[in-house]
C-alpha cells in the first residue's frame, strides 16, 4: 500500500508536515474522525467455518486476540522474542491474518464498522497516517486472496467476496478527481472514502493498476462460479465489472500514471506486468461468459512488449520516472503476482523462478543488507528486512512486512515450479543469486536426481523461510502486523493493522505449502512481439448492476453457459457449443513486394508444420500504416495447438519467425462461434 504513504507524488502529508495550514487542517480532520468514531464492538467474524486445518488451529487464539481497536504500542525498542519454528509461528499466524483482515472490511468489520459493505479499508489507523480509505489497488490484492482462499475451502469468505463485487460495481461511476465513468477515465482514481464517495483531496493520481488488479481478482471469482454452475451470476454479476476494467487497461496501459507508492509519476513495472495479466485473463473470460475481449486481445502483447524494456540486464528497473536507483519492492509484488504454475521459468513474464526475477531477487534484496541497522552482521546467504526501495525516506525509511513476506513467496514460487519441472537451471544472468547460496553453483541445468538440484533447493528453502522468521520476529506477540518496523529497533510503525501484511502473509504461507493460483494463460500470452509500438484501443463501459447474492454458494456442477444470459437468478442454462470455431488469425508483418505470410503449425488444418502444406494470409487490408495479414480458418472447439508464420520470398524460399512457437487454444464456449488471434512478426 499504499500508497498512503507516500502519497502522492507530493511530498507524504507525512513528510509535509512543515506546512503549518495542512497539519491544521489535518489535524481538524483527524479530531472530527475520531469523535465520530463510534466504540466499535466485536462482530462475529471469529467464527466462520474453515476447512483448513492450519486456518483452524489457531482459531481460539484468534478469537482472544481481537479486543477493541487500541493504539499501536509506544516505539520502545522491542527486544526481539523467542520465536516457533516458521511452520508452527505461519499456522498461527494465517487465520489471525484471515480475522484481521475481515476486521477491515465494512459493514460489519470489527475496525471498518462506518465503511460501506464491501468496502476495505487499508488501515484502521485514523492518524499519523489516516489509512481510513479504500484504495483499489490494496482492496483487489487483498480480495485476490480471499478469492483464493475462498476456492481453497474458506466458504464463509464469500460474504465479503460477493459485497465487495457490489461495492465496485458501484465505485466504478463514482466521479471523481481523475475523472469520470463514461470515457473510463474515473476508475485510475486511487482512493476513495469508506462511505463511497470520492476522495478529493490532492493525491497521485491517476494510478492505473487498481482497474488491473480488480479485474483478476474478479476473474478468479468468475471462473469460481462458471466451474460450479453459477453461470449467470459470472455473467450478470461479474463480467460486467471486469469488462469496464479490461476497456480502462485497453484503453490507458500506455499512458503514464503514479506508481503503487503514490510517489513517482511515469510508468511502473508492477502497473504494467498486472495490466498484461489482467488483459490475457480477462480475455479468456469474457470467451467463457460468451462474450469476447478484442480490445483485450490487440493490446496484450502490446502491453508484454513494453514489459521487457524495463529489464536493465542485471535487474528489473521499478519505474521510468523518478530518478532512483529502479531497485524496488514493486518488481517482486509484480512478479509474484503474475506467478503462473504452468508458466515455468519464463523470462518474458519475469516468472518467480525466471533467471532475470532471480537475478533481481538479490540485487532488490541485497539494496538493504547495509541500510538497515536491524541486518548488520547477516550473512550474504541470510534473509534480510527488506523495505520499499533503498532511497525511501517515508517515517525515514524502514522495512514493511508486506514487502519482506514478497521476497519470501517469490522463491516459495520458485521452489514449486523447480519441483513441477524436475529441474532447475542456473543461467549467467541468475549465477550470482544462486552462488550467494550455494557458492559452487555453476551454469546448467540440475535434474530434481542430482545431489546439485537437492542442495539448492535447500538452501533456497532455508533462505525463503529466514524472511518468514524476520516477519515473526516483528510481529506483534498477538499476530498484529502494522505497515512498517523501524529500521533500528523493529518497532512497529506507521499504520497499525495494514491489511495487505495481512494478506502477504496468507499468500506466502500458500506458496510455502505448496497451494498455487490458478494458472492465467501466460503461456498462450508469452510471446514478446518484435516490435513495440505505442498503441491502445477503446472498449466499452457500462454500468454493472449490483446483484443479489444466494445466501450461500456450494460447489457445484459446471453446466454450460447462454451467451445472452440476462437473468439475475442462479439457475443455469444450457446451450450448445459450436464444435467448429471461426479463428481469424491477425499478422502484423512488414513485408517487401514480392513476399507472401503464410501460417503453419502443429494441427492438420495447419499442414503438420509442413511448409508445403501452411495456409496462406491475405493481405487485401495491407496498408502502409497497418501492415496487416490475416487469414479465417474453422478449427475444432477446444484444440490447442502450436504455430508459426512464416514468409515466403520471391525466390520460393521461406523464413520462419524466430522461437518459440507460438499456442493457442481454441476457444470452446457456448455460442462461441468466432475468435481473433492478433499477432506481430518476430
Ligand atoms: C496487539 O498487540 C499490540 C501491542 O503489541 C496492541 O497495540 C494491539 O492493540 C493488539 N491488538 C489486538 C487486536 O489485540
Ligand atoms: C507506450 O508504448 C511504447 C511502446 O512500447 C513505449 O515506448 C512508451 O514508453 C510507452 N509509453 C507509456 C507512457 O506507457
Ligand atoms: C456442455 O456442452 C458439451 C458440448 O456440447 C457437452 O458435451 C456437455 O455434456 C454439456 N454439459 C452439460 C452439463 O450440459
Ligand atoms: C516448434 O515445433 C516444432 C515442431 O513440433 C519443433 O520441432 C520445434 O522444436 C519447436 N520449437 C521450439 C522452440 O520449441
Amino acid at each position: 500500500m499504499k500508497s498512503i504513504k507516500g502519497h502522492g507524488g507530493r511530498p507524504s502529508l507525512r513528510r509535509s508536515v512543515s506546512s503549518p495550514s495542512l497539519t491544521f487542517i489535518l489535524i481538524l480532520t483527524l479530531t472530527l474522525l475520531v469523535l465520530s468514531l463510534a466504540p466499535a464492538c466485536p462482530v462475529s467474524i471469529t467464527t466462520m467455518p474453515s476447512v483448513r486445518s492450519w486456518a483452524l488451529a489457531a482459531l481460539t487464539l484468534a478469537q482472544t486476540v481481537l479486543g477493541a481497536p487500541q493504539p499501536l504500542a509506544a516505539a520502545e525498542p522491542l527486544e526481539p522474542r523467542a520465536t516457533g519454528t516458521v511452520d508452527s509461528w505461519l499456522a498461527a499466524e494465517s487465520p489471525i491474518s484471515i480475522n484481521r483482515i475481515l476486521a477491515n472490511i465494512g459493514s460489519t468489520g470489527q475496525y471498518s464498522l462506518s465503511a460501506k459493505s464491501g468496502i476495505v479499508i487499508a488501515s484502521p489507523s485514523t492518524d499519523n497516517p489516516n489509512y481510513y480509505y479504500t484504495w483499489s489497488r490494496d482492496a483487489a490484492l487483498v480480495l485476490k486472496t480471499l478469492v483464493e482462499l475462498f476456492r481453497n475451502g474458506e466458504t464463509a469468505l464469500q460474504t465479503p467476496i460477493m459485497n465487495y463485487v457490489n461495492s465496485q460495481a458501484y465505485l466504478q461511476t463514482v466521479s471523481n478527481p481523475s475523472g469520470s465513468f463514461s470515457d473510463g477515465s474515473g476508475l485510475g482514481e486511487p482512493k476513495f472514502n469508506v462511505d463511497e464517495t470520492a476522495f478529493t483531496g490532492s493525491w497521485g493520481r491517476p494510478q492505473r493498476d487498481g482497474p488491473a488488479l480488480r479485474a483478476t481478482a474478479l476473474v478468479d471469482f468468475g471462473n469460481w462460479l462458471l466451474d460450479n454452475g453459477y453461470n449467470s451470476l459470472a455473467i450478470n454479476a461479474v463480467w460486467p465489472v471486469v469488462r469496464n476494467d479490461l476497456s480502462y487497461v485497453s484503453q490507458y496501459w500506455n499512458q503514464t500514471g503514479f506508481d503503487l507508492w503514490e510517489e513517482v509519476s511515469g510508468s511502473s513495472f508492477f502497473t504494467v506486468a498486472a495490466q498484461h495479466r489482467a488483459l490475457v485473463e480477462g480475455s479468456a473470460f469474457a470467451k467463457r461468459v460468451g462474450s469476447s475481449c478484442s480490445y483485450c486481445d490487440s493490446q496484450a502483447p502490446q502491453v508484454l512488449c513494453f514489459l521487457q524494456s524495463f529489464w536493465t540486464g542485471s535487474y528489473i528497473n521499478a519505474n521510468f520516472g523518478g530518478g532512483r536507483s529502479g531497485k524496488d519492492a514493486n518488481t517482486l509484488l509484480a512478479s509474484i503476482h503474475i506467478f503462473d504454475p504452468e508458466a515455468g521459468c519464463d523470462d518474458s513474464t519475469f516468472q518467480p523462478c525466471s533467471a532475470r526475477a532471480l537475478a533481481n531477487h538479490k540485487v532488490y534484496t541485497d539494496s538493504f543488507r547495509s541500510i538497515y541497522t536491524l541486518n548488520s552482521g547477516k550473512a550474504a546467504s541470510a534473509a534480510v528486512a527488506t523495505g520499499r526501495y533503498p532511497e525511501d525516506s517515508y517515517y525515514n525509511g524502514n522495512p514493511w512486512f508486506l514487502t519482506t513476506l514478497a521476497a519470501a513467496e517469490q522463491l516459495y514460487d520458485a521452489l514449486y515450479t523447480w519441483n513441477k519441472l524436475g529441474s532447475l537451471s542456473v543461467t549467467s544472468t541468475s549465477l550470482p543469486f544462486f552462488k550467494a547460496l550455494y557458492s559452487s553453483a555453476a551454469v546448467g541445468t540440475y535434474a530434481s536426481s542430482t545431489s546439485t538440484y537437492a542442495s539448492i533447493v535447500a538452501a533456497v528453502k532455508t533462505y525463503a523461510d529466514g524472511y518468514v522468521s524476520i516477519v515473526e520476529t516483528y510481529a506483534a506477540s498477538n499476530g498484529s502486523m502494522a505497515e512498517q518496523f523501524d529500521r533500528n529497533s523493529g518497532v512497529q510503525l506507521s499504520a497499525r493493522d495494514l491489511t495487505w501484511s495481512y494478506a502477504a502473509l496468507l499468500t506466502a504461507k500458500l506458496r510455502r505449502d505448496a497451494l498455487v493460483p490458478k494458472p492465467w494463460g501466460e503461456t498462450s500470452a508469452s510471446s514478446v512481439p518484435g516490435v513495440c509500438s505505442a498503441t491502445s484501443a477503446i472498449g466499452t463501459y457500462s454500468t454493472a448492476a449490483t446483484t443479489s447474492w444466494p445466501a450461500s454458494l456450494t460447489s457445484g456442477t459446471p453446466v454450460n453457459i447462454t451467451a445472452t444470459g440476462t437473468g439475475t437468478g442462479t439457475s443455469p442454462t444450457s446451450c450448445t457449443t459450436p464444435t467448429t470455431v471461426s479463428v481469424t488469425f491477425n499478422e502484423i508483418a512488414t513485408t517487401v513486394y514480392g513476399e507472401s505470410v503464410y501460417i503453419v503449425g502443429s494441427i492438420a488444418k495447419l499442414g503438420n508444420w509442413a511448409t508445403g502444406s501452411a495456409v496462406a494470409l491475405s493481405a487485401s487490408k495491407y496498408t502502409s500504416s497497418n501492415n496487416l495479414w490475416y487469414v479465417t480458418i474453422d478449427l475444432p472447439a477446444g484444440t490447442t495447438f502450436t504455430y508459426k508464420y512464416i514468409r515466403k520470398q520471391s525466390s520460393g524460399s521461406f523464413v520462419w519467425e524466430s522461437d518459440p512457437n507460438r499456442s493457442y487454444t481454441v476457444p470452446s464456449g457456448c455460442s462461441v462461434s468466432t475468435a481473433t488471434e492478433s499477432d506481430t512478426w518476430r
